[in-house]
């Protein structure tokens, strides 16, 4: 960038002496918030035709700047801006490249607006984009897991709670919890999005401006809805950040039990699935090894989401009105997040495409620990018509004769049973078979195959 008068700070006509220089350095937003160029300049583009509209700025001197805003925004995309430390953040840096470009009339860019509501404008353009962004790689990811739901439907596996064996469940049933999951993250996305729409820019530093301006036209032309009602509130407000971190953090926490399941059932002690070599990692000492670091990314990075959260809900806390430096933070936690969450979500969808179910282990495993227990207390319940918690109790007795004979509910005969509860028959059997469990549970919202399929119909005609 060329050398000129333009160099100095501009404020430097008030403040004599040249910041310190390792203030200057780290108290620098530049590297940061150059990821807003895009929208700065197009808000700074609206805001100018605004000027112009309402007789503040000339027809000569609008177009001019109009013009410099896009060079640099060609300079910008094409890498020939040069990004000088020495001007604090991307806001400052075009204007000072404007004034190179087009001299003093790049003077009237600043008129009846501050870095204030600038950077806020900026920012909740970007982060609707951006929000946009994640929305559509859930769909993606939710698509995804459909597909391996319908390959999966008539897969037996162990449900457990506490980790133990609890009920027999289809894989599919569980595969499609996460697509609910997913989908709550992508409406609480959604209600984002709308929290998004108050138009910040021409409250100026804080108290609004004493220009004529329209702060309807700039509301329109930046696809907001309305302008914000208080200009202190607007400059001071980060809520909308604490919104997408918090919900970053839920949508992480969804990937992270994902991922933590995936571990447990890729491990050697469960084996209920395998990951193919696309995304497990080689050991440096155990030539026998494959780690499924893909997953365990996605688990520890969580962490990393929720401190950018509370990173924000800190800054923010007993923070006076209005703007303050503490608030420059806002943007780097919101990219990490962002940029983070992104590429776990591509990440998982890599790992939903590069795996396979181990039909006859998950099977095995879904027979041990008893797991039609519950289906056998609800059958005495309707057969012999015993409350059920005595239901409960006969078949504790049954459960315990099992264990003692190391049996599992299918290999007990007739006899054996009847012994224990004189008034079942032979047709008992049939509830110890697993897929006689997952077919019996036909409440709405359960995991026989009947309401699988059903919800997979569902699921195809919402996400397009
Ligand atoms: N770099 C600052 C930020 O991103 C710009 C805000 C300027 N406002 C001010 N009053 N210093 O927060």
């Amino acid at each position: 960038m060329r050398q000129n008068k333009n160099n100095k700070a501009v404020w430097s006509s008030r403040i004599k002496k040249k910041t310190s220089s390792i203030f200057q350095k780290v108290g620098n937003s530049l590297n940061i918030d150059k990821r807003l160029f895009k929208e700065d300049i197009q808000v700074s583009i609206v805001h100018v035709e605004m000027l112009f509209k309402q007789k503040i700025i000339s027809f000569k001197t609008k177009n001019k700047i109009i013009w410099g805003l896009n060079k640099i925004r060609n300079e910008i995309i094409k890498k020939k801006f040069i990004f000088d430390p020495k001007h604090e953040d991307i806001h400052m840096s075009i204007e000072k490249r404007l004034f190179e470009i087009i001299g003093d009339d790049a003077g009237y860019v600043h008129t009846a607006r501050s870095r204030n509501d600038q950077v806020i404008t900026d920012f909740k353009i970007w982060l609707r984009n951006s929000t946009s962004e994640i929305i559509k790689l859930l769909n993606s990811t939710n698509k995804i897991i459909l597909k391996n739901a319908e390959k999966n439907i008539d897969v037996v596996m162990p449900g457990f709670t506490h980790l133990k064996n609890a009920q027999p469940i289809s894989f599919a049933h569980y595969l499609l919890a996460y697509i609910e999951m997913f989908g709550r993250d992508t409406k609480r996305f959604e209600n984002n999005i709308n929290n998004l729409l108050e138009n910040p820019l021409g409250v100026a530093a804080l108290a609004g401006t004493n220009f004529n301006i329209d702060r309807m036209y700039t509301t329109k032309k930046l696809k907001f809805s309305h302008p914000t009602n208080n200009s202190i509130d607007t400059v001071s407000d980060r809520d909308f950040v604490i919104d997408f971190l918090y919900a970053v953090s839920v949508c992480s926490i969804h990937i992270s039990r994902f991922a933590e399941e995936f571990i447990i059932w890729n491990s050697d002690a469960f084996r209920l699935i395998k990951l193919n070599d696309r995304i497990v990692t080689g050991s440096s000492i155990m030539p026998q090894k494959k780690n499924p670091d893909p997953l365990e990314f996605l688990r520890g990075k969580t962490g990393n989401a929720f401190g950018n959260l509370f990173a924000i809900l800190t800054i923010l806390k007993g923070l006076p009105l209005s703007y303050f430096k503490d608030l420059q933070d806002d943007k780097e936690l919101v990219f990490k997040s962002f940029d983070q969450l992104k590429y776990s979500i591509l990440i998982l969808n890599d790992i939903l495409k590069n795996f396979s179910v181990d039909k006859k282990r998950m099977y095995e495993l879904a027979n041990i620990g008893y797991t039609t227990s519950t289906d056998l207390a609800d059958y005495i319940v309707k057969t012999i018509n015993l409350p059920f918690r005595k239901a409960y109790q006969v078949t504790s007795k049954i459960v315990n004769y099992a264990e003692k004979k190391n049996k599992r509910l299918d290999q007990l005969d007739i006899e054996e049973i009847k012994k224990i509860e004189p008034k079942l028959n032979e047709e008992v059997l049939k509830i110890f078979d697993l897929k006689n469990s997952i077919k019996s549970k036909k409440s709405y919202g359960g995991t026989s195959f009947e309401n699988i399929n059903k919800m997979i119909n569902k699921y195809k005609k919402e996400l397009k």
